[in-house]
């Protein structure tokens, strides 16, 4: 049996594939897959191990009369179309819990990074600016008895929340259901979306990207944020109303903002890297070797499982 990967990942998936018996191809150019060749490429895959960047749409699906197993290489899964590929009998796999340390590390070093003009300052050094010390040189938000939101308080969330209570902020969350087991060790307050934008001076997002969820953050709700908020989007960038958070940031109606993911991504949008109150990333939340290892393992193993005609470790 064939398994495609649509991009170089650590050797360890491979190995594991070709140990359990199959053959093994990956597209191997140092850039994301064109849908072209991803149709051309995968037409006899038994399996695929798709990536983020990948558009796994209705029109792939159909081009995939063999596949039984579609494994995407991250935990958010809004580039398939997952209710298709079940219709096909096509089971899909994400790769939950073993990044969210890694992405929640991110987060929170997108809230300090804010909170004290870290990339800023850097940028002031690099340029040789500074000259000694100065009073109010690159004055910052301490964290301690600030309020710390977190929007979508699932794995990464709660993890992110740990992080900030750590450094002793109050937690406040907004989600479907309510987390029993995180209030009782936090002390988190569920809270609806509207007070949380209102109180909080740090708001994490860490949702799925879905229907309901696109733009959750437009005009409206972004302008009850404080004027001395921070917003961190490490979940994605749809969710938020880049262009009028952008708008917020120049005219300095929130602090600062710090970014992991981007709307319409891999396009950034250019007057971020024009603005000195924001953080910009190259959506690597889950880039640590521990992760991204774990990661390529266990999309092999929901592979072999699989093709064996056993259960998927971590079906969606
Ligand atoms: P998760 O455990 O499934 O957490 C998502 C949380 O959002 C759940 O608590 C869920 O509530 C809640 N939720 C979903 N839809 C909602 C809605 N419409 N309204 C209110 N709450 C809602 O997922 P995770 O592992 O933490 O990952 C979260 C996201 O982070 C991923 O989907 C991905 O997009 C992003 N991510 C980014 C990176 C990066 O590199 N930057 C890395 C990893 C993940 P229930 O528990 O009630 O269902
Ligand atoms: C990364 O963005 C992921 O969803 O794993």
């Amino acid at each position: 049996m064939q398994v495609f990967i649509t991009r170089r990942i650590p050797d360890n998936a491979q190995e594991l594939l070709q140990k359990a018996g199959f053959t093994v191809s990956v597209f191997d150019k140092d850039r994301a897959i064109k849908k072209d060749e991803l149709i051309k490429f995968s037409k006899n895959a038994d399996a695929i191990v798709s990536l983020l960047s990948d558009k796994i749409t209705k029109e792939v699906i159909d081009s995939l009369p063999r596949c039984k197993i579609i494994a995407n290489f991250a935990v958010g899964y809004n580039n398939i179309d997952v209710e298709y590929a079940h219709s096909k009998g096509i089971v899909v796999t994400n790769t939950p819990d073993i990044l969210t340390d890694a992405t929640a590390d991110i987060a929170m070093s997108l809230t300090l990074a804010c909170a004290r003009h870290i990339c800023a300052a850097q940028n002031y050094m690099l340029e040789q600016k500074f000259v000694g010390w100065k009073p109010k040189l690159f004055l910052g938000i301490e964290l301690r008895n600030k309020i710390f939101g977190v929007v979508g308080a699932g794995r990464i969330g709660q993890e992110t929340a740990k992080r900030a209570k750590a450094f002793g902020m109050r937690i406040v969350y907004y989600n479907r259901s309510k987390k029993n087991e995180f209030e009782n060790g936090t002390s988190a307050k569920k809270v609806s979306l509207k007070k949380l934008l209102k109180i909080a001076d740090v708001v994490s997002l860490h949702l799925p990207l879905a229907g309901n969820t696109f733009h959750l953050l437009n005009r409206e709700s972004l302008d009850l944020l404080k004027n001395t908020a921070i917003l961190i989007n490490t979940a994605r960038g749809e969710i938020v109303d880049e262009k009028y958070l952008i708008s917020l940031l120049k005219k300095k109606k929130i602090f600062a903002a710090g970014f992991d993911v981007y709307e319409g991504e891999p396009k950034v949008n250019k007057a971020l890297l024009k603005l000195e109150n924001v953080v910009i990333l190259p959506h690597i939340g889950s880039a640590t070797f521990e992760a991204r290892n774990s990661m390529a393992k266990l999309a092999a193993e929901n592979i072999i499982n699989v093709l064996n005609g056993k259960k998927p470790i971590t079906p969606i």
